[in-house]
């Protein structure tokens, strides 16, 4: 008898799929995917992949993206219901009056969004080239949306531009108390904390280092520290622990509900059954494009 884990490899090879999942889904969802990564990373893979059918563990907004990158492409959600509540936190109405009111102004749209936003952007980004992307911009004026935290993150490495923002934030690492951090600093004095931009500023300030979760890992591993606090969602420390299993770390962020909501039966049933495919009209999918394909040639 096969378990769960061996049938969706069989399947996956049968049908000649790829499994990407983003750090934040749960360990065993970690573990059975071709490609494990942060946004970025997984949306370079997305457009580059040569398999029929892309299976994308992580929420709605990834498997939007991937279908946008390869339209041609099967893309498959395990639960389509994962959605992330940030995605939704800008409207086509604040983004139409700044484009009225500004000159010489960008919109530039974190991928934490959907299809819909990203159609109305100039260049998208993520974490981990947000400010490499926005500083490349020849535009003074730049509307970040949705998340205000990875906004402010990039305004203070930019002094030079001017920045708007919608007032979106991702409830998973905004609502994570500095308290707590604090706390975790008493208790364990030698480690050092390292952070996604996505925390509010308080627990920015707290922090020895600030990046995405792939900048996070790799961080972890140059550093000659031992012991690490880590501020994002907790499903970073399966690779953490995989990769340096001599170091320590304390996972002081909150787990996000919709990551979790991807496991290895959901998994399997979209392998079996097709189920849960992103859908994208044409006319969306080409204006999205534009923006995505930037960041991905500007990050
Ligand atoms: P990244 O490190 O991929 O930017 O993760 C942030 C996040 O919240 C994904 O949902
Ligand atoms: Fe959205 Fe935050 Fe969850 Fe990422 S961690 S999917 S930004 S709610």
């Amino acid at each position: 008898m096969q378990t769960i884990s061996e049938r969706i490899l069989s399947l996956k090879t049968q049908k000649n799929a790829v499994i990407l999942a983003h750090y934040y889904v749960p360990d065993e969802v970690q573990a059975v995917a071709d490609f494990v990564g942060d946004s970025f990373y997984l949306a370079r893979v997305a457009r580059q992949t040569k398999a029929d059918v892309v299976v994308f563990c992580g929420v709605h907004f990834m498997g939007e993206s991937a279908k946008i990158l390869n339209p041609a492409k099967k893309v498959l959600l395990p639960d389509p219901s994962a959605d992330c509540p940030m995605a939704h936190m800008a409207t086509a109405e604040q983004i139409a009056k700044l484009r009225r009111e500004t000159d010489d102004l960008a919109v530039v749209c974190y991928v934490n969004s959907t299809a819909a936003l990203k159609a109305l952007a100039d260049v998208c980004v993520t974490s981990s080239n947000a400010v490499k992307i926005v500083g490349a911009l020849p535009q003074k004026n730049i509307l970040f949306i949705p998340d205000r935290n990875l906004g402010a993150f990039v305004a203070a490495a930019l002094p030079e531009k001017k920045f708007y923002f919608s007032g979106g934030y991702c409830p998973v690492h905004a609502f994570l108390p500095a308290a707590d951090v604090a706390a975790a600093k008493a208790l364990h004095p030698a480690a050092l904390v390292l952070t996604h931009p996505e925390c509010e500023k308080e627990v920015r300030e707290l922090s020895d280092f600030l990046g995405s979760t792939a900048e996070i890992i790799s961080f972890a591993g140059q550093s000659e520290a031992t012991e690490f606090i880590v501020c994002t969602e907790p499903g970073v420390l399966f690779e953490l622990k995989k990769r340096y299993p001599q170091k320590t770390f304390f996972a002081a962020g909150m787990v996000c509900p919709d990551m979790k909501k991807i496991t290895l039966e959901k998994v399997l049933r979209c392998l079996e059954e097709g189920a849960g495919e992103v859908e994208i009209s044409e006319e969306e999918g080409a204006r999205a494009r534009v923006p995505l394909a930037r960041m991905l040639e500007l990050g």
